[in-house]
């Protein structure tokens, strides 16, 4: 079994241990039973067969012995298993709400409450029941916790709700397991759990992290906090994935080389007068408008992320990508504490 960490998970645990060990149990004894008769009625070369017949054709006693026996046996397994379900249904009135976007191919959480986006992470308080409400634009999915013991689809169109409560501080995997696409494979998170000091403090300083920092940080702040939601479809290293690389695409956009699905390249909607004035205003576009403009040789397969990035994380990753040079190395590794100094911290935005 994968670690315990949550208070449903012993309960689980007990349930599947127990059924395990009735089919052992008639396992053994079916196995048994059928060696003894092959052994004991089997036809041996001497004997011819003979049929008797006054021989038993039933015996009412034995067949409501193993009608009776079963049924006892699966009524107490519906009880348990129907008990466990709504347990793990109805979420406590006081717990702590989260909403769940999941999309291809990434994992977004809300902290209502403080106003705080995670993406790829999820950061709960141990001891306190937590509440999943959650989407899907586009698919379905499925979030799974193996250390909590819950799993729960998600589909478009619809809430779903799944709850649970940390019982140990530490780092827990969380996984997609309906098979979404491609990519499905890379849909993977950490749950966070931390003390209840840590998590508020934590939650602090996450609400105020892009509003505090600097300009000059914003990129990086981009490529470390945000980027972890493109990484399943832009890769840094110049392979193409579902969607372009991010490697070379400022140099793409600010000389207009791009080209679109239709033929048109980007310089014809860009200068004074054309739908992009500078060429910051294209990135922000495909954020937030991705199906207006398909890059050629993609299906454009890109969600909006309107709604889900504020002002100021949009402006990073712009600036992320305008100075991707100094944080990202020929390979497409991250630069460790990379030099920012001379940093292009203009977004074009406001021009
Ligand atoms: Cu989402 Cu698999």
């Amino acid at each position: 079994m994968p670690e315990n960490a949550s208070t449903a998970a012993q309960g689980v645990d007990d349930l599947f241990y127990f059924i395990n060990n009735i089919n052992y149990f008639f396992f053994g004894l079916i196995v048994l039973i059928l060696i003894w008769f092959a052994l004991r009625y089997r036809s041996k070369p001497s004997e011819h067969a003979t049929f008797n017949n006054d021989a038993p054709v039933h015996n009412t006693p034995l067949e409501l012995t193993w009608t009776a026996i079963p049924l006892l046996i699966v009524g107490v397994l519906f009880w348990l298993g129907m008990d466990g379900y709504l347990h793990l249904t109805d979420a406590p009135d006081n717990s702590y709400p989260v909403q769940v976007t999941s999309q291809k191919w990434s994992w977004t959480f809300e902290h209502p409450e403080y106003g705080v986006t995670e993406a790829a992470e999820l950061t709960v308080p141990l001891g306190r029941p937590v509440r999943l409400l959650m989407t899907s634009p586009d698919v379905i999915h499925s979030l799974f916790i193996p250390a909590f013991r819950v799993k729960q689809d998600i589909v478009p169109g619809r809430y779903s709700s799944l709850w649970f409560e940390a019982t140990k501080p530490g780092q827990y995997r969380l996984y997609c397991t309906e098979y979404c696409g491609k990519d499905h494979s890379k849909m993977l998170a950490v749950v966070n759990v931390l003390p209840e000091d840590e998590f508020q403090e934590q939650l602090g300083k996450l609400a105020r992290e892009y509003e505090e920092i600097s300009d000059h940080d914003l990129p990086a702040y981009a490529l470390a906090r945000l980027y972890n939601r493109c990484a399943s479809c832009h890769s840094l290293d110049g392979k193409s994935g579902t969607g372009p690389s991010f490697k070379g695409l400022w140099e793409r956009t600010k000389n207009g080389t791009t080209v679109f699905k239709d033929g048109s390249t980007l310089k014809d909607y860009m200068g004074p007068g054309g739908q992009f004035e500078v060429p910051e205003n294209y990135i922000r576009d495909s954020i937030l408008n991705p199906q207006n403009h398909i890059v050629q040789n993609y299906t454009g397969a890109m969600p909006t992320f309107k709604g889900q990035l504020k002002e100021r994380q949009i402006d990073a990753l712009v600036l992320m990508l305008k100075n991707y040079d100094k944080l990202v190395d020929e390979q497409g590794n991250v630069i460790e504490n990379p030099d920012l100094t001379g940093v292009d911290i203009s977004t074009g935005v406001d021009q």
